[in-house]
Protein backbone atom coordinates (compact mmCIF):
# COMPACT_ATOMS: atom_id res chain seq x y z
CA UNK A 1 0.00 0.00 0.00
CA UNK A 2 1.11 3.34 -0.95
CA UNK A 3 0.53 6.83 0.53
CA UNK A 4 2.13 10.30 0.36
CA UNK A 5 3.86 12.14 2.89
CA UNK A 6 5.34 15.64 2.47
CA UNK A 7 9.34 16.59 2.61
CA UNK A 8 11.17 18.93 2.30
CA UNK A 9 14.54 17.61 -0.09
CA UNK A 10 17.52 19.96 0.17
CA UNK A 11 15.14 22.75 0.71
CA UNK A 12 12.12 22.19 -1.39
CA UNK A 13 9.12 20.97 -0.36
CA UNK A 14 7.24 17.98 -2.28
CA UNK A 15 5.12 15.26 -2.15
CA UNK A 16 6.73 12.25 -1.66
CA UNK A 17 4.76 8.62 -2.86
CA UNK A 18 5.92 5.88 -0.67
CA UNK A 19 5.11 2.14 0.25
CA UNK A 20 4.60 1.48 3.63
CA UNK A 21 7.79 -0.37 4.32
CA UNK A 22 10.22 1.75 2.40
CA UNK A 23 13.17 3.27 3.83
CA UNK A 24 14.08 6.62 3.34
CA UNK A 25 17.46 5.83 1.46
CA UNK A 26 14.68 3.71 -1.21
CA UNK A 27 12.37 6.89 -1.64
CA UNK A 28 15.65 9.46 -2.06
CA UNK A 29 16.76 7.16 -4.25
CA UNK A 30 13.89 7.10 -6.78
CA UNK A 31 13.19 10.71 -5.92
CA UNK A 32 16.26 11.43 -8.12
CA UNK A 33 19.11 11.58 -5.63
CA UNK A 34 21.47 9.05 -6.18
CA UNK A 35 24.10 10.87 -4.05
CA UNK A 36 22.44 8.74 -1.12
CA UNK A 37 24.32 5.43 -2.02
CA UNK A 38 22.61 1.92 -1.49
CA UNK A 39 25.47 0.44 0.37
CA UNK A 40 25.40 -2.84 3.79
CA UNK A 41 21.12 -1.51 4.31
CA UNK A 42 21.76 -2.36 7.80
CA UNK A 43 22.89 0.72 9.50
CA UNK A 44 26.37 -0.26 9.47
CA UNK A 45 28.73 1.28 6.85
CA UNK A 46 27.38 5.06 6.84
CA UNK A 47 27.16 5.28 2.93
CA UNK A 48 23.54 6.12 3.13
CA UNK A 49 23.86 9.33 5.31
CA UNK A 50 21.74 12.34 5.26
CA UNK A 51 20.73 14.85 7.78
CA UNK A 52 17.35 14.69 8.77
CA UNK A 53 16.61 17.63 10.26
CA UNK A 54 19.99 18.85 10.40
CA UNK A 55 21.35 15.86 12.07
CA UNK A 56 23.11 13.15 10.43
CA UNK A 57 21.57 9.58 10.10
CA UNK A 58 21.57 6.13 8.59
CA UNK A 59 18.65 6.47 5.49
CA UNK A 60 18.80 2.81 5.28
CA UNK A 61 17.34 2.59 9.07
CA UNK A 62 14.77 5.56 8.96
CA UNK A 63 11.21 4.19 7.55
CA UNK A 64 10.71 6.85 4.96
CA UNK A 65 7.07 7.64 6.55
CA UNK A 66 7.92 8.45 9.65
CA UNK A 67 9.70 11.37 7.90
CA UNK A 68 6.38 13.03 6.83
CA UNK A 69 6.98 16.65 7.05
CA UNK A 70 10.94 16.84 8.03
CA UNK A 71 13.37 18.26 6.10
CA UNK A 72 16.70 15.70 4.61
CA UNK A 73 19.10 17.42 2.89
CA UNK A 74 21.64 15.43 0.78
CA UNK A 75 25.06 16.33 -1.04
CA UNK A 76 23.16 17.28 -4.13
CA UNK A 77 21.73 20.28 -1.99
CA UNK A 78 25.50 21.48 -0.56
CA UNK A 79 26.58 23.14 -3.64
CA UNK A 80 25.79 27.42 -3.10
CA UNK A 81 26.33 29.75 -6.04
CA UNK A 82 27.96 27.53 -8.19
CA UNK A 83 30.49 26.66 -5.50
CA UNK A 84 31.03 23.26 -3.42
CA UNK A 85 30.18 23.56 0.32
CA UNK A 86 34.12 23.41 1.81
CA UNK A 87 34.19 19.92 3.15
CA UNK A 88 33.52 18.66 -0.32
CA UNK A 89 36.13 21.41 -1.70
CA UNK A 90 38.86 19.71 1.30
CA UNK A 91 37.70 16.08 0.67
CA UNK A 92 38.94 16.95 -2.77
CA UNK A 93 41.90 18.79 -2.28
CA UNK A 94 43.29 16.32 0.69
CA UNK A 95 43.08 13.34 -1.74
CA UNK A 96 40.16 11.79 0.24
CA UNK A 97 38.15 10.76 -2.46
CA UNK A 98 39.12 7.60 -4.13
CA UNK A 99 36.35 5.60 -5.79
CA UNK A 100 34.56 7.70 -3.93
CA UNK A 101 31.51 5.16 -3.28
CA UNK A 102 31.76 6.35 0.62
CA UNK A 103 32.32 10.15 0.22
CA UNK A 104 28.44 11.58 0.31
CA UNK A 105 28.34 9.34 3.37
CA UNK A 106 31.23 10.69 4.55
CA UNK A 107 30.08 14.54 3.57
CA UNK A 108 27.23 14.50 5.52
CA UNK A 109 28.31 13.09 8.48
CA UNK A 110 31.68 15.47 8.69
CA UNK A 111 28.85 18.38 8.00
CA UNK A 112 26.70 17.45 10.95
CA UNK A 113 29.38 17.28 13.45
CA UNK A 114 31.11 20.88 12.07
CA UNK A 115 27.84 22.32 12.86
CA UNK A 116 27.83 21.41 16.54
CA UNK A 117 31.45 21.11 16.91
CA UNK A 118 33.13 24.15 14.89
CA UNK A 119 36.88 23.18 16.13
CA UNK A 120 36.90 19.56 16.08
CA UNK A 121 40.01 17.35 17.36
CA UNK A 122 41.81 14.60 15.25
CA UNK A 123 39.93 12.59 17.89
CA UNK A 124 36.28 14.23 17.73
CA UNK A 125 36.93 13.73 14.04
CA UNK A 126 37.84 10.50 14.13
CA UNK A 127 35.02 9.54 16.35
CA UNK A 128 32.15 11.40 14.24
CA UNK A 129 33.27 9.38 11.10
CA UNK A 130 33.62 6.03 12.94
CA UNK A 131 30.51 4.92 11.62
CA UNK A 132 31.45 5.63 7.80
CA UNK A 133 33.09 3.18 6.42
CA UNK A 134 35.88 3.04 3.25
CA UNK A 135 37.63 0.75 1.72
CA UNK A 136 39.95 2.78 -0.31
CA UNK A 137 41.46 5.62 1.72
CA UNK A 138 42.66 4.85 4.94
CA UNK A 139 40.99 7.56 6.64
CA UNK A 140 43.66 10.07 7.35
CA UNK A 141 43.11 11.94 4.68
CA UNK A 142 39.00 12.18 5.38
CA UNK A 143 39.85 12.85 9.06
CA UNK A 144 42.29 15.55 7.05
CA UNK A 145 39.76 16.89 5.15
CA UNK A 146 37.17 17.46 8.22
CA UNK A 147 39.77 19.32 10.23
CA UNK A 148 40.94 21.38 7.23
CA UNK A 149 36.98 22.65 6.24
CA UNK A 150 36.95 23.14 10.10
CA UNK A 151 39.96 25.59 9.63
CA UNK A 152 38.19 27.16 6.51
CA UNK A 153 34.86 27.89 7.65
CA UNK A 154 36.78 29.43 10.55
CA UNK A 155 38.66 31.76 8.39
CA UNK A 156 41.37 30.03 8.97
CA UNK A 157 44.47 29.35 6.83
CA UNK A 158 43.47 26.00 4.14
CA UNK A 159 44.38 22.64 4.05
S1 LIG B 1 23.53 1.50 3.52
FE1 LIG B 1 22.85 2.51 5.32
S2 LIG B 1 24.43 2.27 6.78
FE2 LIG B 1 25.06 1.07 5.04
S1 LIG C 1 36.80 6.29 -1.38
FE1 LIG C 1 36.28 4.23 -1.98
S2 LIG C 1 35.11 3.46 -0.31
FE2 LIG C 1 35.84 5.36 0.37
Amino acid sequence: MSTTITLTINGTERPVAVELGDSLLEVLRREGFTSVKHGCDTGDCGACAVLLDGDAVDSCMILAISTDGRAVTTVEGLETDGHLHPLQQAMIDTGAVQCGFCTPGTVMTGIDLLSRNTDPTQDDVKTALAGNLCRCTGYVKQVDAVLAAARQMKGGPDA
